[in-house]
């Protein structure tokens, strides 16, 4: 049912942890299936992202995709790390069911909200970034679960 990039990521989760001081902290939940991911990033002062780390409270696809995305998004710009949307993380990870596409909208949108705080507290505008939710059920379609 899972790709072995998928179990990998799962078994072996890359970038686990916290940054302290972190340039961008963003937190998303989904209070249909309950899953917390926060995503810590450390963007330098050209706007690169040095470092990005995360914890998740949630499913197997949710902490691989997480993973995953932190992988992809280092050594990016803030608007390149845009472009790692949930379809280019599944892509990644060399697919996933359907019915866990809507954990990798957590790990897009995880993204997006620490960059709209990195954002905030620079006083930036990130051209594209819309803001983000706090609870993904209100974008993940209804028939993805
Ligand atoms: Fe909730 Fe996967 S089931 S994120």
């Amino acid at each position: 049912m899972y790709s072995e990039k998928v179990m990998d990521h799962f078994t072996h989760p890359r970038n686990v942890g916290e940054i302290e001081d972190a340039s961008g902290v963003g937190t998303v939940g989904n209070a249909k299936c309950g899953d917390i991911m926060r995503m810590y990033l450390d963007i330098d002062e050209n706007g690169v992202i040095r470092e990005a780390k995360f914890k998740t409270f949630g499913c197997g696809a949710a902490v691989a995709t997480s993973s995953m995305a932190t992988e992809l998004v280092k050594g990016k710009t803030v608007q390149e790390a845009l472009e790692v949307t949930n379809k280019a993380v599944m892509e990644a990870l060399d697919g996933l069911p359907p019915i866990k596409v809507h954990c990798s909208l957590l790990a897009e949108e995880a993204i997006h909200a620490a960059l709209w705080d990195y954002a905030e507290k620079n006083g930036l505008t990130i051209e594209g970034l819309e803001k983000p939710v706090n609870d993904i059920a209100e974008k993940a379609p209804e028939e993805d679960y």
